[in-house]
């Protein structure tokens, strides 16, 4: 016989049934993103999507015990794949090289999220949209106007995915505590790139932290992504990380969609924190709810020092998202 607990776990599971598409699935992120998104249990309908080799991503996770099925779909099925979804994850597009910055991926990833964001805004214009593919500062923008065109922008549905400054905030202030990650939890606000991820370390129980010590620490997150290019040396970026982030920001817009109370994750959305200095997008602590975004929150009383993070980073904040919006007026 069920017990009480077993029997209220089956019947909330059973309220919670999501469609999830990944388009870029056959990838470095994407491969192991499916899988942790086929252990998600809210997920009932994976539908995996790239230009090669998502079928055999499909047949594979597939056979992983879950309760969902698993589809693989190739571009001629691109509407089937996205048909449905409630939330679509896009870590479509190429990885950075050594010596590269983000930006320089604008050129060749632009045109590739412009289009799967076209196909989205046909197919399921009311699933969350969750970005991956750098530089997200431009790429957010792109699926913004890109909707915008459709008809259908709803900026409550539209995410950068900023998740993993966030996991390397707190793997790396424990590395310099001699503490437990779990336990170290970092607001990082701005976006994603070098000088506009800004943590806010006066926010943690280290704000005492000595000047050097945290200088070294705050620029070891502002560029731990380069950590990672330089080590595979030409192989691409962080994929496994990566994968493990997008998973948890997955999971939480899947808990907000859900109606679970308190799901807050830092990531990169239409705000209206510094909108009036002409900054459209930014990224802060923001409450997931049902409709997507339920809550955008402020920053919160910041250190002098990170005022001037903030400020430098709104600078180039405004010149990426102009980038992104140019790019679609100019090739819609
Ligand atoms: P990858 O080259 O291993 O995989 C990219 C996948 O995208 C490939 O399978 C490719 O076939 C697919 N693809 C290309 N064009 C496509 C299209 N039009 N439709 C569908 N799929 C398409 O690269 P990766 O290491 O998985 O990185 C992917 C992206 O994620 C890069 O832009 C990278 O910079 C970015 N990234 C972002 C973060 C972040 O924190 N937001 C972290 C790591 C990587
Ligand atoms: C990261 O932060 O690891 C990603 O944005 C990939 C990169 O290019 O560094």
């Amino acid at each position: 016989m069920l017990s009480k607990v077993a029997t209220r776990q089956f019947s909330k599971s059973a309220s919670t049934a999501y469609k999830v598409a990944v388009l870029g699935a056959g990838g470095g992120i994407g491969q192991p993103l499916s899988l942790l998104m086929k252990l998600n249990p809210k997920v009932t309908d994976l539908a995996l999507y790239d230009i090669k080799g998502a079928p055999g991503v499909g047949a594979d996770v597939s056979h992983v015990p879950t309760n969902s099925t698993v589809k693989g779909y190739n571009p001629d099925a691109i509407d089937q794949a996205l048909k449905g979804s409630d939330v679509v994850i896009i870590p479509a597009g190429v990885p950075r090289k050594p010596g590269m910055t983000r930006d320089d991926l604008f050129n060749t990833n632009a045109s590739i999220v412009r289009d799967l964001a076209k196909a989205a805004a046909e197919h399921c214009p009311k699933a969350a949209i969750l970005i991956i593919s750098n530089p997200v500062n431009s790429t957010v923008p792109i699926v913004a106007e890109v909707f915008k065109n459709a008809g259908v922008y709803d900026p409550k549905k539209l995410f950068g995915v900023t998740t993993l400054d966030v996991l390397r905030a707190s793997r790396f202030i424990s590395e310099v505590e001699g503490t437990n990650p779990v336990d170290e939890k970092v607001t990082v606000v701005g976006g994603h790139s070098g000088i506009t991820i800004v943590p806010l370390i006066s926010q943690t129980k280290h704000k005492n932290m000595a000047k050097d010590k945290r200088d070294a620490l705050i620029h070891r997150i502002q560029f731990g992504g380069d950590e990672v290019v330089k080590a595979k040396d030409g192989a691409g970026s962080a994929t496994l990380s990566m994968a493990q982030a997008g998973a948890r920001m997955a999971g939480s817009v899947l808990n907000g969609l859900a109606g679970e109370h308190d799901v807050i994750e830092p990531t990169f959305v239409d705000s209206p924190l510094f909108k009036s200095e002409g900054v459209e997008f930014f990224s802060s602590k923001v409450t997931l709810g049902p409709q997507g975004v339920a809550k955008i929150h402020d920053l919160g009383e910041l250190a002098d020092y990170e005022e001037e993070m903030v400020k430098t980073a709104k600078e180039t904040l405004i010149k990426n998202i102009q980038k992104g919006q140019d790019f679609v007026k100019q090739n819609p």
